[in-house]
């Protein structure tokens, strides 16, 4: 698979088969956030990664009772060990790392047969304090990962022109 067939079939997963994550794939995917680029090459990112049943099963509640999150027979936390710094564009550097390493997985889940969804729904603070997560970290991102149940139709997306201009802005 190219990575545009992966971009084009990836689909937000939010059904799972009852079905365990080959341990090779997870790190397959695992694999995949650990290359990605992040600014000064600070890999602020660390992931929990949840496969525990009952944990999987308060992190509904966590998520804001999205069920499907429970579902996934693995459930990706996306953290930053970070101080905040921003780069000198004056942006945070870590939203963006951890994103960019959570978007290689989710591409490379899609290369392996299974599904994912993006999570920014979710309590910071309960997620931290059911997975023992200090006080000093981000949580990012929460990411289901296992067997998609369906495969959704694609959702629409705005057309080149209204998103990218040349040379000037122009709206
Ligand atoms: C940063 C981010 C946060 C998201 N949070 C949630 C979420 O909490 N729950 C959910 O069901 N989908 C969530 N989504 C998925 C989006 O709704 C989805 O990507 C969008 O509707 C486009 O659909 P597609 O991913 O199938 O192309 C999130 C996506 C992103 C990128």
């Amino acid at each position: 698979m190219n990575v545009m067939d992966a971009i084009s079939q990836r689909r937000s997963i939010r059904s799972y088969e009852d079905r365990p994550v080959e341990e090779e794939k997870l790190n397959a995917v695992l694999e995949a956030g650990r290359l990605a680029p992040s600014a000064r090459n600070e890999q602020e990112w660390r992931f929990v990664v949840v496969r525990d049943p009952e944990m999987r099963a308060k992190m509904v509640a966590a998520a804001n009772g999205q069920k499907f999150v429970g579902e996934a027979p693995v459930v990706l936390v996306a953290c930053a060990e970070t101080d905040g710094r921003k780069m000198s564009c004056g942006e945070p550097a870590y939203p963006i790392d951890v994103a960019i390493s959570l978007d290689h997985m989710s591409l490379k889940a899609v290369e392996e047969g299974l599904g994912t969804c993006w999570i920014g729904a979710f309590d910071q603070a309960a997620v931290k304090k059911l997975l023992g997560i200090p006080d000093s970290i981000r949580v990012v991102e929460l990411m289901p990962l296992g067997y998609p149940a369906s495969q959704p139709s694609p959702r629409s997306r705005l057309e080149m022109d209204e998103i990218v201009c040349y040379d000037k802005w122009q709206w």
